[in-house]
């Protein structure tokens, strides 16, 4: 019988770019993420006659899955294995694609397998396949930090039941890595001062997440957004993720902010930009979006839980189970 496992994409709210020495993918900097709810990558896996990977439909040669894989079989012996994943998201585009997708593929072959992984172990081998797919493992809010580079849950997705719009505004891939840009980026003469800042903006971060004070959440998340997209520019070449739309929803998220809303923006490596709500208000926010030149649409999504088995690959995407 084939395992299915669902994981979600989280988003930074505190920002990691930039990697440590060394060969076990170990970010440079902690971070602090909310895991969402609707979207999703739902993952099978199943003994085969050779290993296969069929990504939204079409078989593919994808090198980070692959090593992935190989990374677990230096501890485990394990066959040939099938690999069928679909995402009800764009992929690649901001949207930490790679995020849910190796923390359900960790899940479902630890399960298909009977490896007996406890959820540290299964962060870890999501995490030297993509840093924030460490944090995907959970739900809710969760933190990923030295020295075992495992993530772990702050605060479950009841627990403050933030709401999130994503504004699509692209639906094309980004042309430059996370990997690739985080490499440039630590030529950057603004390297060390972010690396040395963000712990320090981690560590405010935990605490007002456990406080559960939206304010201080959005300005901390802003100002972690904005200064990492500070270092990409400031890197040769320099990073440019964002279009004008994506200016615009700065904007506009500012400008509904001062006017009482309670909500902020985020930004990963990509030109998406997620709104990050108190319980309740998605609905008006995602209008104002909506409504802005280039918003090619609006997504709404609450917290959600960490990766999961499930009983049915099969189940339509848009679902959550
Ligand atoms: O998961 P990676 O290694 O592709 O890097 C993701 C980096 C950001 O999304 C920009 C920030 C983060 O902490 O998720």
């Amino acid at each position: 019988m084939p395992t299915t496992a669902v994981a979600h994409p989280n988003i930074a709210l505190i920002k990691y770019w930039g990697k440590a020495q060394g060969e076990l993918n170990v970010p440079a900097t902690p971070s602090l993420s909310i895991t969402l709810d609707t979207l999703c990558t739902r993952t099978q896996v199943q003994s085969a006659a050779r290993d296969r990977i069929v990504l939204d439909g079409n078989e593919t040669d994808d090198a980070k899955i692959s090593a992935c894989i190989a990374a677990l079989r230096e501890a485990h012996a394990l066959p040939p294995i099938e690999v069928e994943t679909r995402n009800n998201f764009p992929t690649a585009s901001g949207l930490a694609s790679s995020a849910s997708g190796f923390a359900a593929l960790v899940t479902a072959i630890d399960h298909e397998f009977g490896l007996g992984m406890d959820a540290a172990t299964r962060s870890d081998y999501a995490r030297r396949a993509s840093g924030s797919a460490a944090r995907s493992i959970h739900g809710g809010f969760v933190r990923l930090s030295g020295p075992d580079w495992r993530a772990r849950q702050v605060l479950a997705e009841q627990a403050w039941p933030l709401e999130v719009v994503v504004a699509i505004t692209t639906t094309s891939r980004k042309e430059v890595s996370s990997s690739v840009g985080m490499r440039r980026s630590m030529d950057s003469p603004f390297y060390q001062g972010w690396v040395s800042s963000t712990r320090v903006d981690y560590e405010a971060g935990i605490a007002v997440v456990i406080e559960r004070d939206f304010e201080r959440l959005a300005e901390l998340a802003e100002h972690s957004c904005l200064k990492m997209h500070g270092l990409m520019l400031a890197t040769r070449p320099g990073l440019i993720y964002w279009n004008s739309a994506t200016i615009a929803c700065l904007h506009a998220i500012r400008e509904l902010r001062a006017s009482g809303t309670p909500v902020f923006f985020t930004v990963d490596a990509g030109s998406q930009v997620k709104a990050i709500c108190a319980p309740g208000r998605a609905s008006e926010v995602a209008n104002t979006l909506r409504a802005l030149p280039g918003v090619i649409e609006t997504l709404v999504t609450g917290l959600g839980a960490g990766a999961r088995i499930v009983d049915d690959f099969e189940r339509q995407p848009g679902l959550a189970e």
